[in-house]
């Protein structure tokens, strides 16, 4: 049944917009989210956001009927939930399209991964009831990323009439690897996609690749059109963010952490098994072993933030990268200088603050569906900043031609990336951050979701 206030524009993700927490008195504590879907949407009136609850606090809000306006949070039993998110989008999907599976042992494809694509089943089907619920005749469905996949299928069967869009964050695998799936379930999640009609990416790299995988294994993409939208910075936000009075004050403590005069090297990620932190900092100790000049004279800041903890393989990752800054530390440091200044925990004002005062970001993904951190510090960057840029970002796509560009793997070449960057010439290092400042802002979030929203209704 459609509901009597039915929605025009409609979105659907596994995060929503808004979290919820149990206090210790019972009561619930509401915190919003950031990020590129949150400020694209904000443009849009008169929307309902479909999300699941991810946490106890989520579902007892879910219980207690406290829902936000415009958003409606699907309780999802929490077991068939962890299957789908954690056993499959993140340890299946996520691992599929950032090529990360060590081939010689994993992955399995056996009855406990069929169990728990049985949970992946259901919950897309949660998600696509919800949305055949609340859209309103000839309605827009925006469908977001690797999790909901077989949504845009599921709903066009329950709901012809709707205008379907699917938009995947991630890259998107080539076909030999791809093939790893099993063959009905790469085809099932192909089929699922296309179900809409339109599917987005974020360059067009992984648009072809979808379209290589799709004309392999199904023969083409079907009636479906497909897009591809680069999702920008959003630099209006980015600017007076960065120059409120807790960013300045971090900039005093980093600025007291790293020492006089010395020259900083910044990365700033969620700590994915796709971010390659371990690689990035093999590359700085081999920058202080082949160019011993910059001992005592350069510090990489490494804020490296908790994600998907729940999985082993992240806690292992994370202990890792902890490790590895400690033996370079143990081994280079001095009374006076710590070589890798690493966090792990979130802090977005330090982390504007790291942006302002960055001599070098180094964005050194293994694949990455675009990489906001390498449009961001060029933004906010006070003095200008040379980005060592991975070729397999996104983002490559755009600041390629501005960037020093790195081969992921190769710690050599990324060490000698850095002392490039880092003796770059200042005029030379300006010129190039004001014009990635520009490539970076290009298509700010709003305008990215109102052409996805204008092609879905137009095209
Ligand atoms: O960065 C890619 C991405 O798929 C984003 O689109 C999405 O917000 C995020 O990863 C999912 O992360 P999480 O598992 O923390 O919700």
């Amino acid at each position: 049944m459609v509901s009597e206030h039915a929605a025009q524009v409609l979105v659907a993700s596994n995060r929503g917009p808004v979290s919820y927490s149990l206090r210790d008195d019972g009561s619930l504590d509401s915190k919003r989210g950031g990020g590129g879907l949150v400020s694209g949407l904000s443009a849009v009136e008169d929307k309902l956001w479909v999300c699941a609850a991810l946490s106890d606090g989520d579902r007892e809000a879910v219980r207690r009927g406290r829902s936000e306006p415009g958003v409606r949070m699907l309780d999802i039993d929490a077991e068939v939930h962890a299957d789908a998110y954690n056993g499959i989008a993140n340890s299946v999907l996520w691992f599929v399209h950032h090529m990360l599976y060590q081939t010689p042992v994993e992955p399995v494809f056996d009855a406990e991964f069929r169990r728990r694509w049985a949970s992946y089943e259901a919950y897309n089907r949660a998600f696509a009831e919800a949305l055949a619920e609340e859209a309103g005749e000839g309605a827009a469905v925006l469908v977001q990323d690797y999790h909901l996949s077989l949504v845009p299928g599921m709903l066009r069967e329950l709901r012809p009439d709707l205008r379907i869009g699917h938009f995947t964050h991630t890259p998107w695998a080539p076909v030999d690897y791809f093939r790893l799936l099993p063959d009905d379930i790469g085809e099932q999640l192909l089929r699922g996609i296309l179900g809409a009609d339109r599917a987005a990416f974020l360059t067009r790299r992984w648009a072809d690749a979808f379209i290589g995988c799709c004309t392999e294994i199904l023969g083409g993409t079907g009636r479906t059109r497909i897009g591809a939208h680069g999702l920008g910075a959003d630099a209006e936000f980015l600017r007076r963010r960065s120059h409120e009075a807790d960013v300045d004050a971090w900039m005093e403590t980093l600025r007291e952490q790293i020492g006089e005069g010395r020259r900083t090297i910044v990365r700033v990620d969620r700590t994915e098994l796709s971010k390659n932190i371990v690689r990035g900092l093999h590359a700085f100790r081999a920058l202080l072993e082949e160019h011993p000049e910059w001992r005592e004279r350069v510090v990489h800041v490494a804020f490296a933030y908790p994600s998907r903890q729940d999985l082993a393989v992240y806690r292992d990752y994370t202990a890792e990268v902890e490790r590895v800054a400690h033996t370079i530390n143990a081994e280079y440091g001095t009374d006076g200088w710590t070589p890798v200044l690493l966090r792990l925990d979130d802090d977005f004002a330090r982390s504007l603050a790291a942006y302002r005062l960055a001599d070098v970001a180094l964005v050194n993904p293994i694949r990455d569906g675009m990489n906001l951190v390498a449009k961001e510090v060029p933004v906010v960057s006070d003095d200008g900043c040379a980005l060592v840029l991975s070729r397999e970002a996104g983002a490559y796509e755009e600041l390629g031609e501005d960037a020093v560009v790195v081969n992921p793997y190769d710690v050599s070449a990324t060490a000698a990336a850095l002392h490039e960057a880092l003796t770059m010439d200042d005029d030379e290092r300006a010129a190039r951050t004001k014009r990635l400042a520009a490539a970076s802002t290009s298509l700010p979030p709003q305008q990215w979701f109102l052409d996805q929203l204008d092609a879905l209704r137009t095209e």
